[in-house]
């Protein structure tokens, strides 16, 4: 296995080991550590947004609270340039509001309730800021971090660099952090000023073709090349750990998808189900 696999099979390992005793997995203690190491990287995309209203802190902290290795953030910026967490460019979806994000101050943006849409459990949950989620979950989950259309958001990269450096949690490469978007000159931007964190591009469906070149020229700046779910194959996989790339395919929403996305052994999945990543029969013989 390369260095790079390894080193994150075994923070992986150990995350998992520390934080998670699957309810499968303690039936059979006898097997556990050859299940353990079937296990992929588990990506609660936007949180675990399949049980909670995606990008709150109540989906974070379900994510969290299933386990996921990572939970998955969308960061954008406000009118007065605060780094808030939401999906989309404008609040309508997923909130009580209507307008562009970037039209918001952070005071006005904080009085919206994001909850209300997915359910009234969670009305007046908040949209977060970015610092709020590095202060509430660094030490416990990792953090998949997208920069969400950077370029509507001039200085947002430094913006994040500053955010994590402030926090020291800039400085290794322990799995805790990644950075990804589908901006790949945005990538290369923030790897400069991140150079010890890894970085992940991200490829919609146009990525089908991916050529080899174009997969090396990315592993030149990213250590993660996650496409959109409906364009993997097994040999899509294996041509992205040719260039020491790993692989996280998005966004998995059913227990089938996922097995086939672990059947092409992909190092990790992002899915709004988190629980469907926990135990994998077809890979269990
Ligand atoms: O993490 C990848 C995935 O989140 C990218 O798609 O639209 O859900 O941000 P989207
Ligand atoms: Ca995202």
């Amino acid at each position: 296995m390369k260095m790079k696999r390894l080193f994150s099979f075994m923070a992986a390992g150990t995350i998992a080991m520390t934080m998670f005793t699957p309810p499968a997995f303690a039936a059979e203690n006898s097997t556990i550590s050859k299940q353990e190491q079937q296990k992929m990287i588990n990506v609660a995309h936007r949180g675990a947004s399949g049980h909670a209203p995606e990008n709150t802190m109540a989906a974070f902290q379900k994510g969290f609270e299933m386990k996921a290795d990572y939970i998955e953030i969308d960061v954008q910026m406000t009118e007065d340039g605060e780094l808030i967490i939401i999906h989309d460019t404008t609040v309508d979806r997923t909130t009580n509001g209507t307008g562009q994000v970037s039209d918001f101050t952070l005071e006005e943006i904080r009085q919206l309730d994001a909850g209300s849409w997915f359910s009234e459990e969670y009305a007046g949950e908040k949209i977060p800021t970015f610092e709020e989620v590095l202060d509430a979950f660094r030490g416990k989950a990792g953090i998949l971090i997208e920069l969400k259309a950077p370029e509507l958001y001039p200085g947002m990269e430094e913006k994040v660099a500053e955010a994590l450096k402030e926090r020291n949690m800039d400085q290794t490469n322990n799995g805790k952090i990644i950075i990804q978007s589908f901006n790949h000159e945005s990538m290369k931007k923030s790897k400069e000023l991140l150079p010890q964190i890894p970085h992940g591009v991200l490829a919609g469906v146009t990525w089908a073709d991916v050529t080899d070149e174009q997969l090396a020229e990315f592993a030149t700046y990213a250590d993660y090349f996650n496409p959109n779910m409906n364009i993997v194959t097994e040999e899509l996989v294996d041509r992205v750990h040719e260039v020491d790339m790993e692989i996280y395919p998005y966004t998995s929403r059913s227990q089938e998808e996922a097995n086939r996305l672990f059947a092409m052994n992909v190092d990790g999945i992002i899915t709004d189900y988190t629980e469907h990543v926990y135990y994998h029969p077809v890979k269990n013989n």
